[in-house]
């Protein structure tokens, strides 16, 4: 986060008393995270003045965060509105069913010539050149592609975090293509301690749930500015069974973020 990013600290006599970081996605937009004032010193007006400070220097961009409720109405009245909601999942599952599969799709190991494909497929998905964060994740993290029909259709990455694993972000055009990249990381580390953030819109917080990873938190995500185009879900937003061929469609979307600060 620190290699990638930008930051701010507000001090007193010396002491670290809040921080804030952003990390710049092209010329349109930025990510901004790690607002954290220290308990004895909140309510005095430090992260006020920390995101007053992060939002100049990020100048015209459009600014995109993920809230914890403690720091909504902030953001709110630093006009951030609404755009959505983030679930928070996570457990050690034993017992994550094999991924189902339609006719010419596979999850194959992602290979050391596919990143220029990987940071294409991300702006897809998410309208913002993150190929800064996604070239240093491909060194730093394990990958799986989803291929249909011989085309790399998707990917997810999968890396050390906290208290354990992180699975994200996860790319697919629809949510079947999504459940076969995440059960492929689940299943090849049952027991081990993963993490997914996924939009509420995803459907996927139910799946998640039934296979041991429940949800233990939420936040909301927020944009000052303008939205980046990014793609909607495709196909499926229920989570039904998976029976027969899926609808594939060109698009592509995130259904697990990197994380919450980095969207
Ligand atoms: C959210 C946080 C960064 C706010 O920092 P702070 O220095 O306490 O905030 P400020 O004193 O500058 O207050 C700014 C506004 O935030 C709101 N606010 C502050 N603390 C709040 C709280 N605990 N609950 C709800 N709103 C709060 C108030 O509306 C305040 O507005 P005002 O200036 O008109 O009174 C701080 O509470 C914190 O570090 N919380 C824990 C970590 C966290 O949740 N960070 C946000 C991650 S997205």
């Amino acid at each position: 986060m620190l290699q990638l990013g930008h930051g701010l600290v507000a001090e007193r006599d010396g002491a670290v008393l809040g921080t804030t970081m952003w990390w710049l996605f092209g010329d349109s937009h930025a990510s901004l995270g790690m607002v954290i004032v220290a308990k004895a010193a909140q309510g005095m007006g430090v992260g006020r003045k920390l995101m007053e400070g992060a939002i100049a220097a990020i100048g015209d961009r459009s600014i995109l965060l993920n809230a914890t409720d403690e720091g909504l109405n902030l953001y709110r009245s630093l006009g951030f509105d609404v755009t959505g909601t983030v679930y928070q999942h996570q457990g050690a599952p034993f017992d994550v069913p094999i991924a189902q599969l339609i006719p010419n799709e596979r999850v194959a190991p992602m290979k050391a010539g596919e990143l220029a494909d990987i940071s294409r497929l991300d702006r897809a998905a998410t309208g913002l050149d993150r190929s800064a964060v996604i070239d240093y994740l491909f060194d730093a993290a394990q990958g799986v592609v989803l291929n249909r029909d011989g085309e790399q259709a998707g990917y997810a990455l999968f890396r050390r975090f906290g208290r354990g694993y992180s699975i994200g972000p996860t790319l697919a055009p629809d949510i079947g293509g999504a459940r076969a990249l995440i059960s492929h990381w689940l299943g090849s580390n049952t027991g081990m301690f993963c993490r997914l953030d996924v939009p509420e819109d995803s459907g996927l917080s139910a799946w998640l749930d039934e296979l041991g990873l429940p949800c233990v938190g939420r936040v909301t995500r927020m944009c000052r500015g303008t939205p980046p185009p990014a793609n909607s879900i495709s196909a499926n937003p229920t989570g039904q069974a998976l029976t027969g061929a899926r609808p594939t469609g060109d698009t592509i979307r995130a259904w697990s973020l990197i994380n919450q600060a980095l969207g």
